[in-house]
C-alpha cells in the first residue's frame, strides 16, 4: 500500500520522538510505500487534490540504554513526483500546530480526496471542527471549569473566585504561553492584555488543578480507544509538564476514569473522522484533545515495549473493511 504523509521538513523532524516518523518507519516495516509532502505542495487540479510527493526511505531508530538512537542520515528522499492523493491508501496530515490559515486552507484542499479511495487521518473536516482546546468543552463532565473569554474583567473575575487559573492560548501547543494566573499578581492585568493583544483575541482560562503537579497524563487514542499512555511530569521550578518544557516523561496505568473518559470521548471522536487523537488529563479531568499531530509514540514505545506504529498502520490496512475502490 501507498501512505503519504504532510509534514514538516523531514530534516526538521526528531526521529527519536516525532510520531510521524514512528509512523513511517512503521509504513516502510510493514512493506508498504511512505511519500512525503508539505502543506505549499498541495493544489487542487480537476476538483482533484494533487501533491508533489517525495518517496522516504528511513532507517530505523533503535533503542540503546533506554533511549531511541537514530542514524545522522535517518531518512533518505527520491525524485519528487506529482500525483493525485487518490492514488494512495491513506494520507496522513501531521503539519505541526499552530492552525493557520495555510492550514485551513490544506483541510479543504483534503476535502477534494474521495473519502472511500483514500482515507485522510485526520479527517480534514474534523481537523476544522476540533480546536485542540476548545474541542474537550463539550465533554461536561469531564473538562473541569472554564471559561473562554477576550475580557479582561470577566478573566479577573474567574481567577479571583477560583484563587488561581491556568490561561491558555487557543492555538498553542507545547506549553507555549501557558501562564498560572494569580489573583494577588500585580502583573495580572498586563498578562491578560498580552494574552488576549489587548481584547482581540479569546482565551481559554481554566481553574488550576494541583493534581497538575503530579503530572499531565496523555493518552493515546486510536479510533477512540486508548492504545497506551504515559504521564508527563513537571520539571523543577516549572508548572507545565509538556515535554517541551522539559517535563520528564515516565510510564503510568489508566485509571477507572481516565477509561470512562475515553468512552465518553469515543462516539464523538469517530463522528468526527479523528482516528488517531492525544488526550490529555490532569488528574480527573481532560484539559485537551490534541488531533493536529499529537505525539506521543516514541515515548510510550520505549516505555511499554509496544509499536503503536505498528500497530496505527495495521488498523488502516487490516482491521477495517475499508475498501480501495
Ligand atoms: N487546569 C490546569 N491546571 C494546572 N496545570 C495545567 C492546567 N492546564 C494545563 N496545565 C499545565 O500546562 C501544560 C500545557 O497545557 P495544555 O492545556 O495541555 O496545552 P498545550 O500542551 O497545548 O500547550 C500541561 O501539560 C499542564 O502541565
Ligand atoms: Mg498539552
Amino acid at each position: 500500500m501507498k501512505f503519504a504523509f504532510i509534514i514538516d521538513p523531514i530534516e526538521r523532524l526528531d526521529p527519536g520522538h516525532d510520531t510521524s516518523v514512528a509512523f513511517m518507519e512503521a509504513a516502510q516495516e510493514l512493506g508498504h510505500e511512505v511519500w512525503s509532502t508539505q502543506l505549499h505542495h498541495l493544489s487542487v487540479v480537476d476538483s482533484k487534490a494533487w501533491a508533489l510527493l517525495e518517496p522516504v526511505s528511513l532507517k530505523p531508530v533503535e533503542l540503546v540504554q533506554g533511549r531511541w538512537v537514530a542514524a545522522e542520515q535517518w531518512y533518505t528522499l527520491g525524485l519528487p513526483q506529482l500525483l493525485p492523493l487518490e492514488s494512495m491508501d491513506a494520507v496522513f496530515m501531521r503539519k505541526d500546530p499552530p492552525v493557520t490559515l495555510s492550514y485551513l486552507y490544506a483541510t479543504y484542499i483534503l476535502d477534494c480526496i474521495d473519502p472511500h479511495k483514500t482515507q485522510v487521518i485526520n479527517a480534514p473536516s474534523g481537523l476544522r471542527h476540533a480546536n485542540e482546546k476548545m474541542y474537550a468543552l463539550q465533554f461536561t463532565e469531564a473538562v473541569p471549569e472554564t471559561i473562554v473569554s477576550h475580557d479582561k474583567a470577566i478573566i479577573r473575575q474567574f481567577t479571583e473566585e477560583k484563587g488561581s487559573a491556568v490561561l491558555k492560548p487557543l492555538d498553542g501547543k507545547a506549553g507555549e504561553g501557558i501562564l498560572l494566573l494569580n489573583p494577588g499578581d500585580r502583573n495580572l492585568n498586563s498578562l491578560i492584555e498580552i494574552s488576549t493583544k489587548r481584547g482581540q483575541t479569546p482565551v481559554m482560562v481554566q481553574i488550576y488543578l494541583p493534581a497538575a503537579q503530579a503530572g499531565d497524563k496523555r493518552i493515546i487514542l486510536l479510533d477512540g480507544k486508548p492504545i497506551g499512555a504515559i504521564n508527563r511530569v513537571p520539571a523543577e521550578r516549572e508548572f507545565r509538564g509538556n515535554m517541551a518544557a522539559g517535563g520528564s516523561v515516565v510510564r503510568c496505568d489508566l485509571t477507572e476514569r481516565d477509561r470512562q473518559i475515553c468512552t465518553q470521548l469515543a462516539p464523538t471522536l469517530q463522528r468526527d473522522g479523528l482516528v488517531f487523537v492525544g488526550i490529555d488529563i490532569i488528574g480527573d479531568y481532560l484539559t485537551e484533545v490534541n488531533v493536529t499531530s499529537p505525539t506521543g509514540v516514541r515515548e510510550v514505545d520505549r516505555l511499554e515495549g509496544t509499536r503503536l506504529g505498528h500497530q496505527v498502520i495495521t488498523w488502516l490496512t487490516e482491521d477495517r473493511n475499508y475498501a480501495k475502490t
